[in-house]
C-alpha cells in the first residue's frame, strides 16, 4: 500500500502528545538565557550543506525539542514518504500522479520510472532541445521576420510558469549572457501589456507561451494580444514561428494557437507548475544565463536532493526547517511565516515561496479526504531587507502575533558600493538579534533614565519601549548568490514544504481551491459583457457587476 493511502491523524501519534507536553514545559523558555547557559548553542543548532549555512539557534528550542520533532517525523513515516516522492509513486493522490521535479535535476544515467517507463532519457532530450535553441538565439542564428537577431524574450505565463523563472533569472542577473533581455508578462491587465510592449520591437522579440495546461485564461489572452501586436507591426503569419514558441504538456492546444510542433517544448503531468522551473519552463532562465549556468542550477538542486534523501533528520536542513514550522504553527499558534531576503537579486524569492508553500500546503483535508485536525500551511509573506525594517518589522518586534522569520543573506555582494554590504549584512543580523533579545522593562526604564527624563515620564514611556523578544528566526547564509547555491536554496524550500505536507497528511501537489474562482469568473464575465443574463446569485456581486455595466454603457 502506498504511504499516502494510510489515513493518519498526526495528533494521535505518541510524538505529538509528547510535543504537547513539552510545549507546556517550554512556556518559560528564554532564548537569551539559553545562549547564556550554553556556549555551544550556535554550533549545536547550525549546519551547512550545498553551499548554504543555516543558523537555527535563535529558535524556541532545546535539544529535547529537536529530538521530539525528529521523532514526530519518524512516526509520521517521513522516510518512506521521501522514498515515495523520489521513486515516482503517486504522491499526488487526488490527481493520481507522481511529483517528480527531482527527476529534472538527476544525472542522465539514473533511472526513474513512471508507469514502467524510465523518464530520464526524455528529461535529457528536452535539456538538449533547450541547449539547441539557446545556442541558436545566443549566436544570432535564430532571427526574427526581418532577419534581425533576437534581443528580447517575453515569457508569457502565470503562477508556476512565471514566478520561479522570474525569481531565478533576476537573481542571477550577474550571470547574464549574450545580452538577451528577459521580460515577464503574467497578468490579464492591459496596463501590464501596454507598459511592456512599449519597450519592445516586434522584429527582435521572441515570445515564449509558457503554460503547462495551455488553458490558463491570463496566458492565452496575453498570447493572443502579443500575436495581434506582432502582426500589427509588420510580422507575418508565415514567419510567426520565429517569434512564438511554447512550453506545454498540451501540444494540441499550442499547435491550434499556431505554434510549430518543433517549437513546442514538452512538460510532463508529473511536474507541478510551482515545481517546474527546472524543466523547459526554465527556458527564459537558460536564455538569460546560458545553458551551462542552467545546468549548474540543476546540479545545486540535485545536491540538496541528495542531502534531503540521505541525511539523518536531525542534520537534514529541509527537514529541520519544516519541523520548526510545524512546531510554531501547531504548538505556538503561529499563523504566518516571514521570508526576508537581504539581497536585491533575491527580492522575488518571497513571491515564489508564497506560491510554492501556500498553493501546496493550503489544504484542509488529508490525502484520503478526511478533515485535518490541526492547522496546516501558514501565510507566507515578507520582502526585501532593509526596506521591511522601515515598514512591517514593527509588527514582528512588538505586534501580538508570533511570526517566525527566515533571513536570507549572502556574505559577498556582486556590487560593492562603499560599505553598503557591511551595513546590509549588519542590519540582517541585528534584526534577528533584536527579535531574539528584545528589550525588557528594566532595560527600557534604564535607557529613559539615562536620557535624564523625570520618573513620571520614564513610567509613561517605558511600556511603549518594551520589546518582548524571544521571537524565533532562522538565518540562511550563502557565500554568494550563484546558480548552484540558488538551485540548492529553492530545492531546499520545496522539500521543506513536502515534509510539512507529510506531517499533516495532506497532498502538496494539487490545487483544487483555485478552480472555483476560475469557474465563477466565466459567469461574471458573461454578465459584465452580455445584456440578457439572469442576475447572479448574490446581491453583492450583482451590484458590483451593475456598477461596471453602468460605467461602460454606451
Ligand atoms: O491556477 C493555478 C495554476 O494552475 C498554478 O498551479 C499554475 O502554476 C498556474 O495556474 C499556471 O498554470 P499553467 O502553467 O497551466 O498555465
Amino acid at each position: 500500500m502506498a504511504y499516502y493511502q494510510q489515513p493518519l491523524d498526526v495528533t494521535t501519534l505518541p510524538a505529538w502528545q509528547a510535543l504537547l507536553k513539552h510545549r507546556q514545559d517550554m512556556q518559560g523558555f528564554s532564548m537569551r538565557e539559553a545562549f547564556a547557559d550554553d556556549a555551544k548553542r550556535f554550533e549545536r543548532f547550525s549546519m551547512s550543506t550545498s553551499g548554504i549555512f543555516l543558523d537555527y539557534s535563535k529558535n524556541l528550542l532545546s535539544t529535547q525539542t529537536r529530538d521530539l520533532l525528529v521523532g514526530l517525523a519518524r512516526e509520521a513515516g517521513l522516510q518512506d514518504a521521501i522514498e515515495a516522492l523520489f521513486n515516482g509513486e503517486r504522491v499526488n493522490a487526488s490527481e493520481g500522479r507522481p511529483a517528480l521535479h527531482t527527476a529534472l535535476r538527476r544525472p542522465i544515467g539514473d533511472c526513474v520510472r513512471v508507469d514502467g517507463v524510465n523518464v530520464m532519457p526524455d528529461v535529457h532530450r528536452v535539456l538538449n532541445q533547450m541547449t539547441d535553441i539557446v545556442g541558436r538565439i545566443h549566436s544570432n542564428l535564430w532571427r526574427g521576420y526581418s532577419e534581425k537577431a533576437i534581443t528580447d524574450v517575453v515569457n508569457i505565463g502565470i503562477g508556476g510558469s512565471f514566478l520561479g523563472p522570474q525569481l531565478v533569472s533576476e537573481a542571477l542577473l550577474p550571470f547574464t549572457q549574450h545580452g538577451v533581455r528577459c521580460h515577464y508578462l503574467a497578468n490579464i491587465d492591459g496596463s501590464e501589456f501596454h507598459e511592456l510592449a512599449a519597450k519592445l520591437n516586434a522584429e527582435t522579440t521572441l515570445f515564449i507561451v509558457s503554460s503547462k495546461s495551455f488553458g490558463t485564461l491570463e496566458t492565452l489572452k496575453n498570447a493572443q494580444a502579443a500575436r495581434t501586436w506582432y502582426l500589427a507591426r509588420g510580422g507575418t503569419e508565415e514567419k510567426l514561428y520565429r517569434h512564438f514558441i511554447a512550453v506545454t504538456s498540451n501540444n494540441q492546444a499550442a499547435i491550434e494557437f499556431g505554434i510549430r510542433e518543433k517549437n513546442i517544448f514538452p512538460m510532463w503531468d508529473w511536474v507541478g507548475g510551482r515545481y517546474s522551473l527546472w524543466s523547459a519552463i526554465g527556458l527564459p532562465i537558460a536564455l538569460a544565463i546560458g545553458m551551462s549556468n542552467f545546468k549548474e542550477l540543476l546540479s545545486g538542486a540535485y545536491s540538496m536532493d541528495t542531502h534531503f534523501r540521505s541525511t539523518p533528520f536531525e542534520k537534514n536542513m529541509p527537514v529541520l526547517l519544516a519541523l520548526l514550522g510545524v512546531w510554531y504553527g501547531n504548538f505556538w499558534g503561529a499563523q504566518s511565516h516571514a521570508i526576508l531576503p537581504y539581497d536585491h537579486y533575491l527580492r522575488n524569492i518571497t513571491k515564489h515561496l508564497q506560491q510554492l508553500d501556500m498553493e501546496s500546503n493550503g489544504k484542509r483535508v488529508r490525502q484520503d479526504g478526511s478533515p485535518v485536525s490541526t492547522d496546516t500551511g501558514p501565510v507566507i509573506w515578507g520582502g526585501v531587507g532593509c526596506n521591511g525594517q522601515h515598514a512591517y518589522h514593527q509588527l514582528l518586534h512588538q505586534g501580538t502575533q508570533l511570526i517566525p522569520a527566515d533571513f536570507i543573506v549572502p556574505v559577498v555582494s556582486y556590487n560593492p558600493v562603499a560599505d553598503h554590504h557591511q551595513w546590509l549584512y549588519a542590519n540582517c543580523l541585528s534584526q534577528s538579534q533584536a527579535l531574539m533579545l528584545g528589550k525588557c522593562r528594566n532595560e527600557a526604564e534604564a535607557e529613559l533614565r539615562a536620557k535624564g527624563l523625570p520618573e513620571d515620564e520614564v513610567q509613561r514611556l517605558a511600556p511603549h519601549k518594551v520589546i518582548p523578544g524571544n521571537r524565533p528566526s532562522n538565518t540562511l547564509v550563502l557565500e554568494r548568490i550563484s546558480p548552484r547555491r540558488l538551485g540548492a536554496l529553492v530545492a531546499m524550500y520545496e522539500h521543506k514544504v513536502f515534509v510539512q505536507s507529510v506531517i499533516w497528511g495532506i497532498n502538496a501537489f494539487d490545487q483544487w481551491g483555485v478552480e472555483l474562482g476560475k469557474e465563477l469568473g466565466k459567469g461574471v464575465y458573461q454578465r459584465l459583457t452580455g445584456w440578457d443574463q439572469p442576475p447572479t446569485e448574490d446581491a453583492s456581486t450583482q451590484g458590483l457587476i451593475d456598477f461596471f455595466r453602468g460605467r461602460h454603457r454606451g
